[in-house]
């Protein structure tokens, strides 16, 4: 019995030996450890053995060993397979198994540069300003003295040191008159706050485009010709405008600028409130005070100033219902504007 056990364990090496496969090996284990396989077959033959606790023993340290053999062969042939597959793959690209994410523009700066690309080919050069401004620059220099009833609507941060937080890009006016004299066609886009409670429509953080053309001979329809053919472009259509008066301390006479709902095509629909037009851009010709205050001649020019609420047209333009949206940081909101 002993020689026999001795014989299977050294057929079984062979056996083994020579195994390449998964199905090599699986016949092999049924060969050996079937119910009809050879070890099967040497506990049959125990019948005829008188030391049968000794040779069970023996038959039994073979089982395990074949089991634990068979086992090891197995894992080994996964491995090679996993290796070979890698060694393979020589056109394995590493960076095609993590998808790139590609960022894009904000709505509101793809806004801003369209508006600047179109200014800038009637001639107006694009100006950058500080957020942080004094209190003369954002209201004095623009004919709202301390404690003009103007200043109600515009409440901001201030800073310990009687800075604040510009509240329109109308605060850089006189600066860059300072800075330019006349005649002068700029446009100054800006980040603006207020410490207002926000709800869909309002934030304490949003964008403006301010612009100011000076010359001699500046009249409203200059402004009205240069808004015209702004916002027609802007908006991919011939758009008309019609101006309502507004009053603004900087300006004189002041104006609100509307444009024709495309919407309903000026019937009246909710999107402008059913009037046929929506308010668009504030505008004016620059008050004789502010023009001084920015050392330009007054007997000799005289300009036109806008203020475009660039938040509010991005939300226009893409149909952003939400102004909060713009803030938020949602790259689920964002990435909208991807392939633009
Ligand atoms: N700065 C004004 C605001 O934020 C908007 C404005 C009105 C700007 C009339 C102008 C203007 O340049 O002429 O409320």
């Amino acid at each position: 019995m002993k020689d026999r056990i001795e014989q299977l364990r050294s057929d079984f090496e062979a056996a083994l030996g020579s195994a390449t496969d998964a199905s090599e090996l699986e016949a092999l284990r049924i060969a050996y450890l079937g119910k009809r396989g050879h070890i099967a077959a040497l506990m049959q033959g125990l019948r005829e053995v008188e030391d049968k606790k000794t040779a069970g023993q023996l038959i039994n340290s073979l089982k395990t060993e074949v089991e634990d053999r068979i086992k090891n062969a197995d894992e080994a042939l996964r491995r090679a397979a996993v290796d070979r597959e890698i060694r393979e793959a020589k056109k394995y690209n590493p960076t095609l198994a993590f998808p790139r994410e590609m960022g894009s523009y904000h709505p509101i700066t793809l806004a801003t540069r369209e508006v600047e690309e179109i200014f800038r080919t009637m001639g107006f050069t694009i100006e950058n300003y500080a957020e942080i401004v004094d209190d003369y620059e954002c209201f004095e220099a623009l004919n709202i003295p301390k404690h003009h009833p103007a200043r109600d609507m515009q409440d901001t941060y201030y800073l310990e040191n009687g800075q604040l937080l510009k509240t329109h890009t109308s605060a850089a006016q006189n600066a860059i008159m300072k800075k330019y004299g006349a005649p002068l066609r700029a446009i100054f886009p800006g980040r603006c706050f207020r410490n207002e409670s926000t709800d869909a429509c309002h934030e304490n953080t949003f964008f403006q485009m301010e612009g100011m053309m000076i010359d001699e001979d500046i009249s409203i329809s200059n402004l009205i010709y240069f808004m015209k053919t702004m916002l027609s472009e802007v908006f991919k259509r011939d758009v008309k405008v019609r101006l309502r008066p507004g009053f603004f301390p900087f300006v004189e006479p002041g104006f609100e600028l509307d444009i024709n709902c495309a919407i309903c095509g000026g019937e009246g629909c909710p999107s402008c409130k059913n009037s046929g037009w929506l308010e668009l851009c504030p505008c004016g010709m620059i008050h004789p005070n502010v023009l001084e205050a920015g050392g330009i001649d007054t007997e000799r020019y005289t300009g036109f100033a806008f203020g475009l609420g660039l938040t509010r047209l991005a939300m226009m333009k893409y149909g952003v219902k939400d102004i909060r949206d713009f803030n938020s940081g949602s790259l689920k909101a964002l990435s909208q504007f991807k392939s633009r």
